[in-house]
């Protein structure tokens, strides 16, 4: 079987087919962005103060799991500061004139994002610091003892970073951003709005119940809400009346075997691995991943954010355990022999030999 995560239906990773109707969903501006309150909140206020003293926005850092809006938020930025946004992301800047050509294009006050951020070369970040700090951009002329430096003035900008991994990226790049903000998955009710949002602009008819029933297993993430909304409109055409109700709903998710918790066939996979091989755990992320074929960063990016979300693995410093509430969910007997370092042994704490 082939774990292609870009295949899987719950992934938050971005597909080429929903690129295109991703970004006519997208919201333009803070009024018709839901959730992520605090980043919000506090986004607009740092706009509104720059905008008045007619400075450009200090650089932003956007950090979280993948799908949650990092790149949409990045666009509202842009908008709500009337500028334009230059799009690219860590492992296009491939070499350290890519990034000067990117800068030196730049309108004054535009809004340069960079996504995966934590995957720039590091020679290539070298040229970002004197960018973001001093708005310069030194080009070494020559090579060996008459090599000199020059320094060219680049236009004011806001370099906008986004990363799954925040605790990746260097110090001296972090110390770089002025605001840090940290997107939280959603909650059901949250993302029931963005399906209803969704299927108004794209013209499908979906009820309340129908709406958060797709929200509840779309495991916090906008994006895959969307497209769940999309393959229940399938189904909805077909064996309904085309309205998306909660039963039409739960026929299409039943049928793409995402469970009422958002876990597709994978996750469950892996937890049941985890329990059948290791008894639970302690297991550590390398051989979760050898045993599933998957890769380790995207178990940690993609798979573990939601399962840890709803408590049903533990990070501990031996290695991931699976809890008892996952146990429940799966219909597995949990005794105290599971997660076997942890656990009360004969009244005693087991020792760790
Ligand atoms: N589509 C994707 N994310 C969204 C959000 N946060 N608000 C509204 N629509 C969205």
């Amino acid at each position: 079987m082939d774990f292609d995560n870009e295949n899987r239906i719950v992934s938050p990773d971005l597909n080429e087919i929903d690129n295109d109707i991703e970004v006519s969903l997208r919201p333009k501006t803070f009024n018709d962005y839901i959730g992520q309150e605090k980043a919000k909140e506090n986004l607009k206020i740092y706009i509104d103060a720059a905008r008045s003293r007619g400075d450009v926005l200090d650089h932003v850092l956007l950090y979280g799991p993948p799908g949650l809006g990092k790149t949409t938020l990045a666009g509202i930025i842009a908008n709500e500061m009337d500028v334009q946004i230059r799009v690219t992301s860590g492992p296009a800047i491939e070499k350290q004139g890519d990034l000067a050509a990117l800068l030196t294009n730049l309108n004054d006050g535009d809004v340069l994002f960079i996504d995966e951020i934590h995957r720039l070369h590091r020679s290539v970040e070298e040229v970002l610091y004197p960018a973001m700090e001093d708005n310069a951009l030194d080009i070494i002329i020559g090579k060996g003892p008459s090599a000199r430096s020059i320094r060219l003035d680049l236009p004011r900008f806001t370099l906008v970073g986004a990363t799954t991994r925040a605790g990746q990226l260097s110090a001296p790049l972090r110390d770089r951003f002025g605001v840090i903000a940290r997107l939280e998955m959603y909650t059901p009710e949250q993302l029931s709005e963005i399906v209803k949002r969704s299927a108004g602009i794209l013209g499908i008819a979906i009820d309340e119940d129908g709406a958060l029933e797709i929200a509840s297993r779309s495991r916090g993430t906008p994006r895959i809400a969307n497209r769940l909304l999309k393959r229940a409109r399938d189904f909805a055409e077909v064996m309904g009346n085309g309205t998306i109700t909660v039963e039409t709903a739960q026929i299409a998710l039943n049928r793409m075997e995402i469970d009422e918790l958002g876990l597709d066939l994978i996750d469950r996979l892996m937890l049941t691995s985890m329990i059948k091989n290791y008894n639970g755990g302690p297991v550590g992320l390398e051989t979760i991943a050898a045993t599933i074929g998957e890769e380790a960063v995207t178990i940690e990016d993609v798979y573990e954010p939601y399962l840890m979300q709803i408590g049903f693995i533990s990070k501990t410093p031996r290695g991931r355990i699976v809890t008892p509430l996952a146990y429940e969910h799966l219909g597995i007997p949990f005794n105290n022999n599971n997660n076997n370092n942890n656990q009360s042994f004969n009244g005693q704490q087991k020792l760790d030999l």
